[in-house]
């Protein structure tokens, strides 16, 4: 298994190109499935989550073209299996995205149930009630999820979701777009990521209104057609090297990225003593202040407020601030494994029930830890670029899900970074 070996206390500075989000490419990736014509994605970025999900479309019969790296030319015209199985499913829970498109247009799919995963239960109950108050009959056999219209079409209607659910917004908003009749959404993710979807539906011939707010309509319609998109910017990539640069006291320019999708995190990471610059709509200039970094709380809640998906990284962060923050996570029940590696660092931290209390500030030491998810990874690797000494991080195969050439990317910042593979260090990612 892959490791990285970090040896800390390096001020990054330079540069850095932001990929495309991960979290929209996934959904907008299900979205081909929808049309029988082609669907082409630019700017998708290449991580293993997108490698896992083009797998799912391949499995299901559709043709995936990559005439350059980042761009994936769908088409789904000869669909014959509509099944999502366990052997993706355990591995990236997004594939259940597979099932809102399948029953949306052929009226059949059947996903095996995700289990339990390291952050958390993440049931996906919303998603299924939803589809059955869209007309679906929703059966689990022997651990798969199955799903019909009973007419080979779904029915619009209204879905009030009892609580924000991000995929399942997305997964609705696919099935509905080919539904008789009109679906409204209410308490609807409001994420970046639901917009851009909406985007590319619309351009495929959906008729979407209101995503991006908690009210979405979508009249449906007969058929979609093929059309052209390129997905947004990562904003947790962004964040991640927000922290990045205020961690080891450099200075990062962040080029293509989307400061209006971080405006929670910009807010929240000026307060703790963070010089963040708006060079252009598109350029964030970064640095630490001269007065370094004061502790500040923070709450995780949906868009457009503090993501979830960079507390682990805010939590590094406040280990080097004065006094003492608390991180508060709602969203995900234990998402907090990152606290124990960093304790063993050096960090002062302690957890009670969904509350992090992290004192400042600590000189964190090299050690050696293990990645636990996605984030956690994250929040390691910015713990270790401040870290004295050496730090091996394991299984980093959970960040090779979400981050695009991680060790290339702050090799070039001038960490020193690398990826050791049995043991030996390996070359360029
Ligand atoms: C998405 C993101 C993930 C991010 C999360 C929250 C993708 C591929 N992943 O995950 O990176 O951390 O949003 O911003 O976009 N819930 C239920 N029942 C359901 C669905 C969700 O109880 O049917 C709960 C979850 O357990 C969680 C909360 O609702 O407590 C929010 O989860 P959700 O927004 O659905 O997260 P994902 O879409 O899985």
């Amino acid at each position: 298994m892959d490791k990285f070996r970090i040896r800390g206390g390096k001020p990054l500075r330079g540069k850095v190109e932001i990929g495309g989000a991960k979290n929209s490419a996934l959904p907008c990736l299900a979205a081909t499935l929808l049309t029988a014509e082609t669907v082409t994605l630019h700017n998708v970025p290449y991580v293993k989550d997108l490698i896992t999900q083009r797998r799912l479309l391949e499995d299901l019969g559709a043709t995936v073209l990559t005439p350059e790296l980042r761009t994936h030319k769908v088409t789904a015209g000869n669909i014959e299996v509509f099944e999502a199985p366990y052997e993706l499913v355990k591995t990236m829970r997004a594939s259940v995205l597979a099932l809102g498109p399948l029953l949306g247009r052929f009226g059949q799919a059947k996903v095996s149930l995700p289990g339990g995963c390291a952050i958390g239960t993440r049931p996906i109950d919303l998603h299924l009630k939803a589809f059955e108050q869209l007309g679906a009959s929703v059966s689990l056999e022997s651990g798969d999820v199955v799903a019909r219209a009973p007419n080979g079409r779904l029915v619009g209607a209204e879905i009030d979701f009892e609580k924000v659910t991000v995929t399942g917004t997305e997964n609705v908003m696919m099935a509905a777009a080919l539904a008789k009749g009109k679906t409204t959404i209410k308490n609807a993710a409001e994420e970046p990521e639901i917009e851009d979807l909406a985007e590319l539906l619309n351009k495929m011939g959906a008729r979407i209104k209101g995503a991006g707010t908690s009210v979405i309509e979508i009249e449906g319609v007969e058929s979609l057609g093929g059309a052209q998109h390129t997905i947004i910017p990562d904003r947790i990539e962004t964040g991640t090297f927000m922290v990045a640069a205020a961690i080891t006291g450099g200075e990062i320019e962040i080029k293509s990225c989307r400061p209006d999708h971080l405006t929670a995190v910009i807010a929240k990471l000026r307060e703790a003593g963070v010089e963040i610059e708006e060079l252009n709509s598109s350029t964030l200039l970064v640095r630490r202040s001269a007065g370094g970094l004061k502790a500040k709380d923070v709450t995780t809640e949906p868009h457009p407020h503090f993501p979830t998906d960079m507390q682990a990284q805010y939590m590094a962060l406040m280990t080097q601030a004065e006094g003492e923050a608390n991180v508060v996570e709602t969203i995900f029940e234990n998402r907090f494994m990152h606290a124990s590696e960093l304790i063993r660092m050096g960090a002062d931290i302690s957890i009670n029930g969904n509350t992090a209390t992290v004192r400042g500030r600590s000189q964190l030491m090299g050690a050696r830890i293990i990645a636990s998810d996605l984030r956690a990874s994250a929040s390691l690797v910015l713990a270790a670029l401040c870290a004295e000494g050496e730090t091996i991080i394991d299984r980093v195969y959970h960040i090779d899900r979400g981050y695009e050439t991680i060790v290339r990317k702050l090799g070039n910042l001038g960490a020193d970074i690398e990826r050791l593979t049995d043991g030996l260090a390996v070359g360029a990612e």
